[in-house]
């Protein structure tokens, strides 16, 4: 079915940074050869879209932010195979385009066609699908997830099974795979090993529910809010430390509970020093320490040269290493036979119009994710 349409309808537009978001009428172009027109269901508020709205990452503005969503197929472009109208799908902030270097390798999954690193906001072609007001708007890594519609390349959609839940399944679009695969697959957590994770929110979570499951005897939660303690310790956080209530600097603490530093330490936060302390954290000798959360350009991580022939590793994770579009449907599945609970880390859903309350909420601290519904 190629529709031809322009679909008006409502978006949050962030007109500049550090501003609130606008809820507009805007107009959705009909998708073009190799994209889709999608009808959002839900969408989580991450991270990374915080750090858009305050210009931490460079983007250009104004855009559409969200990157975690789920929706229905309204229509698709020529060309397009792997989706149809009707179809449950995620959007994927790392994209599959199963053509890159990157896709073509046994490992890698930064696809080289991902929008985000450096984000250019507009699609492949060089245009945008949004105008407001008879102005231009871009998208955020080619996914814009807040808004009714959105228009995204093939290459960047997942469909999912039937049966998906729509009212929480976004969290399955990167939270969680974010978080969970890090530790299940990137890290391959040890039963019997210790770990810690910094940063204890909507990706720290998940990275906690990946230590637990895969049979972490101990798991330290880092943070300052002191508020995402109790959700940490029914997620399998067994130590909570806020370093701001520490005498000694958190990795040193760290060091004397485990003696011998720990088997994986997680950043989920995106700060070069809590990623130093996640190092410093680990054991010299086999300590393995993932980087998750996403650090301002131009800030540099320095480590003490002499330190890394001991045999620690660093490495970076997006999305748990594993190629999205073919791995995200099975994490879906994985969900609905119970294999996988992502019910704790959907703390709160609310409509979409009230997304200014949902930021609020999310700056207050209160929420692991904010899910806004269509
Ligand atoms: N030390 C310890 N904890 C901190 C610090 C700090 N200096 N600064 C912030 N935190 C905590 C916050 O209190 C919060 O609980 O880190 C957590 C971050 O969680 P969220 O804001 O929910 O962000 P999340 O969606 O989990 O993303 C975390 O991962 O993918 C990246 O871009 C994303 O960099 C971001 C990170
Ligand atoms: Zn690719």
């Amino acid at each position: 079915v190629l529709c031809q349409q322009t679909i008006t309808c409502r978006a949050a537009i962030a007109w500049k940074t550090n501003s609130p978001l606008a809820i507009e009428e805007v107009q959705v172009d009909p998708p073009k050869a190799g994209e889709v027109r999608i009808k959002l269901k839900s969408t989580g508020i991450c991270g990374s879209d915080d750090h858009v709205l305050k210009g931490l990452v460079p983007m250009h503005f104004p855009l559409i932010p969200g990157h975690e969503g789920a929706g229905i197929v309204e229509s698709i472009g020529t060309g397009v195979s792997s989706v149809k109208p009707g179809d449950k799908v995620l959007i994927l902030v790392i994209p599959q385009c199963r053509e890159c270097n990157s896709c073509l390798h046994l490992k890698g999954n930064f696809c080289e066609k991902q929008d985000v690193l450096p984000a250019s906001g507009l699609m492949m072609d060089g245009t945008s699908r949004f105008t407001c007001k008879g102005k231009r708007i871009y998208h955020s890594f080619r996914t814009s997830t807040f808004s009714e519609y959105t228009v995204v390349p093939e290459f960047s959609v997942a469909k999912i099974d039937d049966a998906a839940p729509m009212d929480k399944i976004c969290l399955i679009s990167c939270e969680v795979p974010t978080g969970y695969w890090a530790a299940v697959h990137s890290a391959k957590v040890t039963p019997g090993s210790i770990c810690v994770v910094f940063g204890l929110g909507g990706i720290g979570s998940a990275v906690v529910m990946g230590c637990k499951a895969s049979g972490a005897s101990r798991i330290i939660g880092v943070d300052i809010n002191e508020e995402k303690f109790p959700r940490a310790r029914a997620l399998g956080v067994t130590d909570c430390l806020n370093p701001r209530n520490l005498k000694k600097p958190v990795q040193q603490v760290v060091k004397e509970m485990t003696v011998v530093g720990v088997d994986f330490a997680f950043e989920a936060i995106g700060l070069v020093d809590t990623m130093l302390a996640a190092w410093d954290s680990c054991n010299q000798s086999y300590g393995v320490c993932l980087i998750i959360g996403w650090a301002p350009p131009n800030t540099k991580l320095c480590l003490e040269a002499e330190t890394i022939i001991s045999g620690r590793t660093m490495k970076g994770v997006c999305l748990g290493d594993y190629k999205t579009r073919d791995c995200i449907p099975q994490l879906v599945t994985c969900y609905l036979q119970n294999k996988i609970n992502i019910d704790p880390l959907a703390t709160h859903q609310l409509p979409f119009d009230q997304i200014h309350k949902a930021f609020e909420l999310y700056h207050a601290g209160k929420v692991i994710r904010c899910i806004l519904l269509f």
